[in-house]
């Protein structure tokens, strides 16, 4: 029995939810072919910076050639070189007009910010370039210790309303986990504008260099474990919010995308793993949900949405505290 994975994202049609996510992988038009070729059903870009947005990029924007076409080489491998990676304001719109141009699917551009400055005008430069919605990542690391939470909160939610007013596009907000409470600050971005949540974003740890005492930032790809805190906010969520999520952060299989499905996202993102295995991990996965979805009796991946989310409970807070209790408790030491 063949099962519809079919699903409505960002008011896009979309034949299933595996997506791929914003990353090295997205940022290049040969490697977004070999995505498409494996099955993507959507395309979520990289993400143009707030800091590479500045007057003279604006400027960019009246001065473009419609068509210019000088995005280069693709690195050898799944995962590209980071030199070539979000290199500026014109390369992004390059490669917008070159996605948009070659491959079927949905292109969902990206924009990564804090502040509510001039360069949210910038959501309307990337419309006029034909993208089919806008994920606006707002990642921000507060470290003023006299700017209290909520108006670190309300920044979110102005910069939000600030992006909306300015495009008529779809629009998602990635957001990072550490909110006092989540489901208001969820509520509360829908109504400023977010047609979806994707949850949740990673915040890269620098580590220490013991020897030469220096900092030293590196980034660790994601493991499946970091899927859990996803799917709990997902499982809370779903149901209570008006709005779709989108799952980011540790799907790297397909028992992992199911999980995301039954606490109740629409669709399932994917970075770590395709920078791991390449493209052909994203079909294994597609595959791997139509089949679980078949062998448990499902028809579609809309009844199986939020199966095991908690919409039916009146009071989730209840459950996470006896579900708390009883793992601590239930802990057998093995020395
Ligand atoms: C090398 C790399 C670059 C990334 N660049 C972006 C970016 O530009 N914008 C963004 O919103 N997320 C970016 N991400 C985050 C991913 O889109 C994704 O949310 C995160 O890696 C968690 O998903 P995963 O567990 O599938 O990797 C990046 C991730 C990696 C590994």
């Amino acid at each position: 029995m063949s099962v519809d994975l079919s699903i409505r994202y960002l008011g896009l049609d979309l034949a299933h939810p595996v997506v791929p996510s914003a990353s090295p992988l997205t940022g290049d038009v040969d490697h977004i072919h070999a995505l498409v070729a494996a099955g993507a059903p959507a395309v979520v870009l990289p993400s143009l910076f707030e800091e590479q947005i500045d007057h003279d990029a604006m400027a960019v924007h009246y001065s473009l050639e419609m068509g210019a076409d000088g995005f280069g080489e693709a690195a050898d491998g799944f995962f590209p070189q980071l030199n070539d990676y979000n290199t500026g304001p014109e390369d992004y719109l390059d490669l917008i007009r070159r996605a948009k141009r070659e491959v079927e699917v949905p292109v969902v551009a990206s924009l990564n910010g804090v502040s509510t400055g001039g360069w949210t005008m910038y959501s309307q430069i990337l419309a006029d370039q034909g993208i089919d919605a806008l994920e606006l990542n707002v990642y921000r690391l507060p470290s003023d210790i006299t700017q209290s939470s909520s108006d670190v909160e309300q920044d979110y939610i102005r910069l939000v309303e600030k992006v909306k007013s300015s495009v008529e596009l779809p629009l998602a907000v990635k957001i990072g986990p550490y909110f006092s409470s989540i489901p208001d600050m969820a509520r509360r971005l829908r109504d400023a504008g977010a047609d979806a949540l994707v949850m949740f974003n990673r915040f890269y740890q620098p580590d220490i260099d013991l020897e030469t005492l220096e900092v030293i930032p590196n980034l660790v790809l994601s493991t499946p474990v970091e899927l859990r805190l996803v799917l709990r906010w997902l499982a809370i969520l779903y149901g209570r919010v008006g709005c779709e999520m989108a799952a980011t952060s540790g799907v790297h299989d397909a028992d992992d995308a199911v999980k995301a499905i039954l606490a109740g996202a629409t669709v399932t993102m994917m970075a770590s793993a395709l920078l791991e295995n390449g493209p052909s991990r994203l079909t294994e996965v597609r595959d791997g949900v139509g089949t679980w979805l078949a062998e448990h009796g499902y028809e579609s991946l809309a009844q199986a949405r939020g199966s095991l989310s908690y919409s039916t409970a009146p009071n989730p807070e209840v459950f996470e505290r006896a579900g708390y209790m009883k793992t601590l408790t239930s802990y057998v030491p093995t020395w």
